[in-house]
Order: structure tokens, then C-alpha cells, then sequence
């Protein structure tokens, strides 16, 4: 064939091609629409009941004196219709700056889009109108320093203080901020990338970091199995590595690497023990990456490679619960995945219980029970005190709010607590086979509420019948508060220091009575957390002077301290929590902090000028959330 010849080969088929398929205005919009009924996630734009993306090829600069990613993402399309429709994708704060297709036959064609007028809580919906059922789409892109799912910090804000840092965070819906996608998690995309970026920088992703990759500014990588967009994930620093087992290892800035590896030595027994209960860990490597202080989650489970906060290198293994709640996510969540965000007790719920399993199975009975109940007096509370009724259902109605704004530990712990409740009806033997089922049954899938209710009744609650009715599993998930039969995990350790507690309060004992030198982690936050709020000041200060709280190490002890010295009017931690407030940007150590202080005149203004300072080095997601809580 010659060359000439080939080419008006090429031209009669995209011809023809282009011909056989009706243009989109052809179509209304009801046509359009019309598989809209079998779409539950209400948080994207997209239509993936029509066209679903099934891979992804990240092409994308790092430029951190702009604060942008800049390149272009390759979706490679799989149609579910028969005739060509709009490709709509969810953006935010993109700028697009040209779209290809690529036809059947492998040509590419500038592409028609429409980008619309940006929603505060969606985005800007991306409308590409290829003309043609399109294998592929190039959007060509760069993310702006808003990003809401990018942070870009200055070399001061890291340990090292001397190379800038930055990551990304995408659940539930901040894909959108620096990839055009179809953000959903009932999309599933294997991606590849090639990642470029200063020379002296390593980059990281959620995909198949290599341990002792060279250190060029050019790197690839690749994520064979297909997750949720909201786990693609980017992370670049003065970044070093450490192995701690064959499969486990540290990513983390030198000065603090030593003291991680050796907080977080048990994550290759959390695996073992997780796969004897759970099945197979199917991902390969399991590393972590610790952030600088201002990530503003505990953890997040980017699949291969954990995101953690540095808040819980204790020194003493006290908060390793959180590997092991991202671990867990490695089962539910990243390998059956909640397929809405209203689903969200799905991922969660599961991971709190299986979280509490794997504690259970590497440090003992005793502490498991102890986080059990710890979480159920937190949930406790914040149902009380806190949340609207309609949040404390399990199947929760976002009633159109940013999914950020409706976080809560309900999906948490009463997920967590529901499925204890099922673990004690049926006995862990018929449970475990159960769950262990669940798993495998639904790998690399995304499931709803309903799903999970008739897979629910049908391999347990029908096939063991007359243990627990329909009634009940509805109560759990539809209702609000908690079913008056909810377990209450009980710590004898806890009740013991409850008796110190009163003796102490009606001085039947003194403070150099009580055991405390044995105590735990576990017992250090129930003791604080159950002393009264009408505890004078001046027991306040001896408790500060026998025990240096004010001053502890250990970041949740300070956090439930500091609470109850606003609670019980203990001025003298301000000058600490004004440096904890600064320095973590951690949401859940922080914001209770600031509501709390928001409650009075005086604590508001104070909290405002500490805000002003602390502002600059949050993430985007925590400054949304303080702005909201300090301009109401
Ligand atoms: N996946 C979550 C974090 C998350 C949830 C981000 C919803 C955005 C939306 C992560 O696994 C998590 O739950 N982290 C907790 C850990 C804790 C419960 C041990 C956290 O960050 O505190
Ligand atoms: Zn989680």
C-alpha cells in the first residue's frame, strides 16, 4: 500500500464514520437523559450510565513556583450506548486548553467542549461533544493554585525547611480540582502516569512506587488495578525511603523517617494478621507516606501507598490504630468500594470494624476494647450534642451539601457498631465467613446501601434465620440516633479509672493515689475526657502540674485536653494551643478547637487572631471549614 493510498483509506473511513453517527444535537435532551434513573451519585456530572472512562494516563509537569500541574489527561473511553453522546466530565478550577479524540481507527481530531459556570459545590461541568463514539480523549490542562485538592507548601512548612513540598487529597470529590474526570466512585480507572518535576524532588503515587528509583525530576508509574478516582493520589517532596519488611516501607522526609519507621514496625504483622481474617492483601506493596503537620486527615488509604499525618508518631505505638485503619481500607473501600457518597458508611463503617479486628489480632483484647469505646463515647457525644438528626442515619441525605461539610463518626462508628452488633447475633465464625465472602464477592466493584442489604439478607441474616429481623438491619441503616440494643463496649480499665474519678472529685483519694504511671494512652483520653466540665480551675492546674498535660507529646492527649480546659475555663493552655493551632493542620484536632472557642465572644476573637497566623499553612479543605466556623 502506499503511503497516498493509505492516507484516503484513513480519510473515506473517518468519512464514513463521522457520517454513520448522528451529531449530538441530534438527540434531545430527554434521550440524553434517559438512563438518569440508574445514576445514585449525585456528585458528579458525568454520564457514566452512557460512557464510562476505564483508563487514565496522567501526563503532568510540577511547577511549584506556579503551583500548577500542568499537562494533559488520556481517557480512554468504553461506550454503553449505541449511538454517540456528549462525554460530560467533572472539573474545578481547570483550565482547558484544548481537547483531542481519537476515533476507532486511531486518528485524532480537535474536539468542540463546553466548560459551564462553576458550581461552589460541583465544579464546572466539562461538556465534550467528540461527534464520534471517541476511544480516547486528550484533555490538555493545567490546575490553578485553588486546587481544593492540592496543597502546595513553602520549604519553611516542611521538617527539612529547605525543599517545597506538595500532595494531593481527592475524597471524597477533589479529583475534579486537578484531573478531569469522571469523579465518582462508581467509576473504576487503572491509570499510568509520567510525572515530571524538579530534579532534586521525588514523586510519589498511588501506583507502583519503586523503592530506589534514581532521583532525575522524570517518573512513571502504574496502577494495574482499577480504583475510584478519588484514590488516585500525588505526593512530592525532599522525599527518602525506608523498607521495614520485604513488602512495607517509609516514604518521609529524612528528619523524621527514623522515629516512623519505628512507630509504624507492625504494619507487616497488621498485614498478616489482616489477610488470615480478610483474604489476600491483592495490591502488592504496602508503604506509607507521612505528610507534613498541615494534611488535614489522619490517614488516607491511597491504595499501594497510605497517606498518614505525622501527628501520630508518638513515640510509644499509642495511635498505630491508624495504619491500621488504612490498611483496612485496602478490603473495604479500595477493593469494594461505596458507590455514592452517601454509601459512605460502606467504606468507613467496615474499616473501623476491621481496624479494630486487626488491633485486636496484633496488640490484644484489651486495647481493642479500649478504641471500641472510646469511639462509642465520642459518637455519643457528638450525636447529643452536635449533629442534626438527619446525619446520624447510616444511609445519610447529603440534601446537596458538599460531602466534606456532613462528615461526621457516624458512618465511623456506627457502622462500626453495627457490625459488632451482627458479630455477637451470629458469633464470629458465621460472621467472619461472612465478611470474608463480602470481600471476594465484590472485589474491584462498587456497591450501594440497597446492594449491600439484599447481599446482607441473603448470606446471613436469611441463611441463619430468625437472629436478627428485617427490621432490625432497617433500623440500622435508615434510622437516626442509636437502637436502644446497641453494644456498649465496656473496659474494665475504664470503669476502674471512672471509681478513681469520683473518688478523686469527692477527695476520698489524692492525685498521687491513682495508678497513673501504668496508665495508657486509652486511659490518659478517658480519664480527660470523663472529668466533669465544673471541675474547678484550680484542679485543672494541679492536674497540669502533676502531669504536664499542657505540654504532653502526644497530640490527642493535648487536643482532649485543651478541650476541657476551654470547657472548664483553664486559661492557662492558651499560649500551647495557640502553637498546636498553628502547627497541625490535622481537621479533627483542630476544628472541635475552634468551635468550641467560637462559643464565646472572648474565645472567638482570640481564636480569630490565632486563625490569622495558622490560615496561610492549612490545606484548602481545613480553611473552608475554619473560614465557616469563625465567620458564622
Ligand atoms: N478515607 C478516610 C478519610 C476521608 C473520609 C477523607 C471521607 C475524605 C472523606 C480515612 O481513611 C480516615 O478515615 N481517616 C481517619 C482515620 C481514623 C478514623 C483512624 C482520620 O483521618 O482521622
Ligand atoms: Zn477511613
Amino acid at each position: 500500500m502506499t503511503l497516498h493510498f493509505k492516507k484516503s483509506l484513513y480519510r473515506l473511513v473517518t468519512l464514513i464514520l463521522l457520517l454513520a453517527v448522528p451529531p449530538t444535537w441530534a438527540f434531545s435532551s430527554s434521550d440524553t437523559n434517559k438512563n438518569a434513573s440508574s445514576l445514585t451519585d449525585a456528585y458528579t456530572y458525568s454520564n457514566y450510565d452512557q460512557v464510562k472512562t476505564t483508563h487514565i494516563y496522567l501526563d503532568l509537569n510540577v511547577d511549584f513556583d506556579k503551583k500548577s500541574l500542568k499537562g494533559f489527561a488520556e481517557l480512554s473511553l468504553h461506550w454503553l450506548t449505541d449511538t454517540v453522546q456528549p462525554v460530560i466530565l467533572d472539573t474545578r478550577d481547570l483550565v482547558i486548553h484544548r481537547i483531542m479524540a481519537q476515533n476507532s481507527i486511531g486518528q485524532w481530531h480537535a474536539v468542540n467542549y463546553k466548560l459551564a459556570k462553576r458550581d461552589d459545590v460541583l465544579g464546572s461541568k466539562l461538556t465534550v461533544n467528540p461527534l464520534f463514539k471517541a476511544k480516547k480523549l486528550r484533555v490538555y490542562y493545567n490546575s490553578t493554585p485553588k486546587a481544593s485538592g492540592l496543597q502546595w507548601l513553602a520549604p519553611e512548612q516542611t521538617a527539612g525547611k529547605h525543599k517545597p513540598f506538595m500532595f494531593s487529597q481527592n475524597q471524597a470529590i477533589h479529583a475534579r480540582s486537578w484531573i478531569p474526570v469522571q469523579d465518582t466512585p462508581s467509576v473504576r480507572v487503572t491509570y499510568t502516569a509520567r510525572i515530571t518535576t524538579d530534579k532534586d524532588l521525588l514523586v510519589v503515587m498511588s501506583a507502583n512506587n519503586i523503592p530506589d528509583t534514581e532521583l532525575d525530576g522524570d517518573y512513571y508509574f502504574t496502577m494495574p488495578q482499577a480504583i475510584p478516582p478519588y484514590l488516585i493520589a500525588i505526593g512530592v517532596g525532599d522525599l527518602k525511603f525506608k523498607a521495614m519488611s520485604h513488602q512495607t516501607g517509609i516514604y518521609a522526609e529524612a528528619g523524621i523517617l527514623d522515629a516512623a519507621v519505628a512507630e509504624f514496625d507492625d504494619t507487616q504483622a497488621m498485614i498478616d494478621e489482616s489477610e488470615k481474617l480478610f483474604g489476600a492483601y491483592r495490591w502488592g506493596r504496602y508503604d506509607l507516606l507521612i505528610l507534613p503537620p498541615s494534611f488535614p486527615f489522619g490517614g488516607m488509604e491511597n491504595p499501594r501507598l497510605s497517606f498518614i499525618t505525622p501527628t501520630v508518631i508518638a513515640g510509644d505505638k499509642s495511635l498505630v490504630n491508624l495504619i491500621a485503619h488504612e490498611l483496612a481500607h485496602s478490603w473495604s473501600g479500595n477493593l469494594v468500594t461505596n458507590e455514592s457518597w452517601r454509601d459512605l458508611w460502606l467504606n468507613e463503617g467496615f474499616t473501623s470494624y476491621v481496624e479494630n479486628r486487626i488491633m485486636e489480632a496484633v496488640f490484644g483484647t484489651e486495647r481493642a476494647i479500649m478504641e471500641q469505646a472510646l469511639s462509642a463515647q465520642d459518637l455519643n457525644y457528638e450525636i447529643a450534642e452536635e449533629l442534626p438528626p438527619g446525619d446520624t442515619q447510616l444511609y445519610i441525605d447529603l440534601k446537596g451539601r458538599d460531602p466534606d461539610d456532613a462528615f461526621s463518626g457516624v458512618p465511623y462508628t456506627k457502622g462500626q457498631l453495627f457490625l459488632i452488633y451482627l458479630e455477637e447475633k451470629f458469633g464470629r465464625e458465621r460472621f467472619d465467613a461472612f465478611l470474608l465472602a463480602y470481600f471476594n464477592d465484590h472485589a474491584f466493584e462498587s456497591l450501594g446501601t440497597a446492594n449491600f442489604i439484599v447481599y446482607l439478607k441473603e448470606n446471613l441474616t436469611h441463611k441463619y434465620p430468625e437472629i436478627v429481623s428485617d427490621e432490625v438491619i432497617n433500623e440500622w441503616i435508615y434510622e437516626q440516633g442509636l437502637p436502644t440494643y446497641v453494644p456498649k463496649p465496656t473496659s474494665n480499665a475504664f470503669t476502674l479509672i471512672n471509681n478513681q474519678i469520683n473518688s478523686l472529685l469527692a477527695n476520698d483519694i489524692t492525685l498521687a493515689q491513682m495508678p497513673t504511671k501504668k496508665w495508657t494512652l486509652h486511659e490518659w483520653l478517658h480519664f480527660i475526657n470523663n472529668l466533669p466540665y465544673n471541675v474547678s480551675v484550680t484542679r485543672m492546674a494541679e492536674f497540669d502540674k502533676a502531669f504536664n498535660l499542657t505540654h504532653s507529646t502526644n497530640a490527642e492527649i493535648t487536643h482532649a485536653w485543651y478541650l476541657l480546659s476551654l470547657r472548664t475555663g483553664y486559661k492557662a493552655v492558651f499560649p500551647a494551643m495557640e502553637k498546636y493551632l498553628i502547627g497541625i493542620g490535622r481537621r479533627k484536632l483542630i476544628v472541635p478547637l475552634y468551635k468550641e472557642l467560637a462559643l464565646s465572644e472572648a474565645g472567638k476573637a482570640w481564636a480569630k487572631k490565632v486563625y490569622l497566623k495558622a490560615r496561610p499553612g492549612y490545606h484548602p479543605l481545613a480553611q473552608g471549614t475554619v473560614d465557616g466556623i469563625l465567620n458564622k
